[in-house]
């Protein structure tokens, strides 16, 4: 019995081809599907919907409307699940099983058989988990967003997840709100489905993954809830079955100079620290190795021209209503790789051609006229960041930007926990905080707890910003003058192990470095002092600690990087 037509061959069979097709199509038929059906192209669509997943509430509206355009375009549309991240509901981190989902998302597209699949992530490690795996398994693959969430507002004044709950629980924490008011703004913070209404690092992966040509253009900013969210949903699906049909692949697209867009996108929109890991570790899918001094660079040429918070005024609806990505490509038209190929089978240069004008508006500015006029991000070095560190300049102090100071250490989670607000805590607003072990390895998962919290009885004095240094990430709707990511992480024998409170430290974010005021033979010395804490691992712990890369390379398994090609 021939295989349907659209049916891809090289589906798991055994021994006996014919009989594997006739079996198969048998279980097929039993959802209901004619002959006529199924001679068609298969068109995967990956469900990452969840009980747990408020940024992806609408998958089932999203994967209707998709389906709806595949059908369109001639093909049947076979929806199947993926692993669902949500940030607040995966412990001990969303980072930690990133990877996880990536697998899931390739093995599961290179096990059934389809033509090209609809990648529908949202929620801030879903979009790169799912295009890690599409690009591992190399078949005909779109993304779609599930588009961020409306901004809300407390007694006048707009919110938007989760720059303000920051803002209002420091507020909170300094004594400025009680327990009703804290309660009101949290009903308020996430008033509808979608991903975060600000430029957090679900907003900036949607841009950069839409400059990168992986998405079909103006799929990045129309509101979760919006009936555009569902014509582009439509659209995409028409489009993955053109693509289905010409064979154009993740590695025709996500090439060096697709991946220089998606990171001068990220530095004009002042987004996410996290997407410099994300991107990184899509890159090192298709081989392509990405160094820091070449994100320093984009970040030193790109000045930061989208007004939202967490580094401006603004949340997603309102870039949405200035038009979304495309006058942020108007205006960095100059700087972008324009040649680079795209899901639309045309350039940039060409979609850029096609968009409509920009039209007045007050949310992306023009590059005489930046948000803020440096760079967004800056690559650090010195004795304590060997493999680098980051600091988002865009969202920092800039009194703090140079700052000596003397070390406030915890060497945990757990131990931050337990004394950041104790009224014994020897600290004062000149100090740098330092939080060790939150590394890829040392957490596990490298969570989000760079944002170190202002220790309350500084907070009560009004202190609103210190210098907090870490190997932990940060959420990329927070601020503060908050170095990120150090490299080697504390767990992996790092410097950063090493640091002691009342240790001199040196930040200079001008000069690219940050110093540990200690003699070399004293940091040795230190660090031979530290016994690696060994606990038996089992299952995917055991797999994750066996296999996980550091920040600057991305934080993917080591088995899942091929070699080297293409650098950028
Ligand atoms: Fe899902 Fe912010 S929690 S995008
Ligand atoms: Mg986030």
């Amino acid at each position: 019995m021939p295989e349907g037509k659209g049916l891809r061959r090289n589906v798991a069979h055994y021994g006996d081809a014919e009989f594997a097709a006739y079996l198969r199509k048998a279980f097929i038929k039993a959802m209901g599907y004619t002959d006529e059906a199924l001679e068609r192209p298969v068109i995967g669509i990956v469900d990452t919907g969840s009980g747990f997943n408020a940024c992806h509430r609408n998958m089932p509206d999203l994967i209707e409307a998709a389906s709806r355009g595949v059908m369109l375009a001639g093909a049947i549309p076979v929806p199947f699940p993926v692993i669902s991240l949500q940030e607040s509901f995966a412990h001990p981190s969303t980072m930690y099983l990133r990877n996880l989902m990536a697998m899931d998302a390739e093995e599961m597209i290179r096990a059934q058989p389809m033509d090209a699949v609809i990648l529908i992530g949202g929620c801030d490690k879903t979009v790169p988990a799912l295009l890690m795996g599409a690009a591992s398994a190399d078949i005909p693959a779109i993304m779609l967003v599930t588009g961020p969430m409306m901004a809300g507002s407390w007694r006048g004044e707009r919110l938007g997840a989760c720059t303000d709950c920051r803002r209002f629980w420091g507020r909170f924490r300094a004594g400025e709100l009680d327990a009703g008011q804290i309660a009101e703004v949290s009903d308020n913070l996430a008033p509808t489905i979608g991903t975060c209404g600000v430029m957090g690092t679900a907003s900036t992966m949607a841009l950069a993954v839409e400059a990168m040509g992986m998405m079909l253009p103006g799929g990045a900013c129309a509101p979760a809830v919006s009936s555009e969210r569902r014509r582009i949903a439509e659209l995409t699906g028409t489009r993955a079955v053109e693509i289905a049909r010409e064979g154009l692949k993740p590695s025709d697209i996500m090439t060096v100079p697709a991946f220089e867009n998606a990171f001068r996108t990220v530095m004009a929109a002042g987004g996410s620290t996290n997407a410099i890991i994300h991107l990184t570790a899509m890159a090192g899918r298709l081989g392509i190795k990405v160094s820091l001094e070449t994100v320093d660079r984009i970040s030193r040429e790109t000045p930061v021209l989208v007004d939202l918070k967490p580094s401006g005024r603004g949340y997603m609806e309102d870039l949405h209503r200035a038009g979304g990505l495309t006058p942020i490509l108007h205006a960095l038209r100059g700087l972008m790789k324009t040649d680079a190929l795209t899901i639309t089978g045309r350039t940039l240069g060409d979609n850029i051609d096609a968009a409509p004008p920009a039209w007045p508006q007050d949310v992306v500015r023009g590059t005489d006229d930046p948000v803020v006029a440096g760079e967004s991000m800056v690559v650090l070095g010195g004795n304590l960041a060997p493999g680098g560190a980051l600091l988002k300049t865009a969202a920092a102090s800039p009194a703090l930007l140079k700052h000596r100071g003397r070390a406030v250490v915890f060497d945990s989670l757990a131990d931050m926990a337990e004394r950041i607000d104790s009224p014994d805590l020897d600290v004062n607003p000149d100090d740098i905080l330092v939080l060790k072990n939150a590394g890829p390895i040392g957490a596990p998962g490298m969570p989000e707890a760079g944002y170190i919290p202002i220790p309350k009885k500084l907070a009560q004095q009004g202190v609103k910003d210190m210098v907090r240094i870490s190997d932990a990430r940060m959420s990329g709707t927070a601020f503060g003058t908050i170095v990120l990511h150090i490299t080697p992480e504390a767990a992996a024998g790092g410097p950063l192990q090493a640091v002691r409170s009342g240790d001199i430290i040196a930040l200079d974010a001008a000069a690219r470095s940050l110093l540990l005021e200690v003699a070399p033979e004293e940091i040795a010395f230190r660090l031979a002092q530290t016994q690696p804490c060994e606990k038996a691992l089992y299952g995917y712990a055991r797999l994750y600690r066996q296999s996980i890369r550091q920040a600057d390379e991305g934080c993917d398994f080591d088995f899942c990087i091929p070699p080297v090609r293409d650098c950028l």
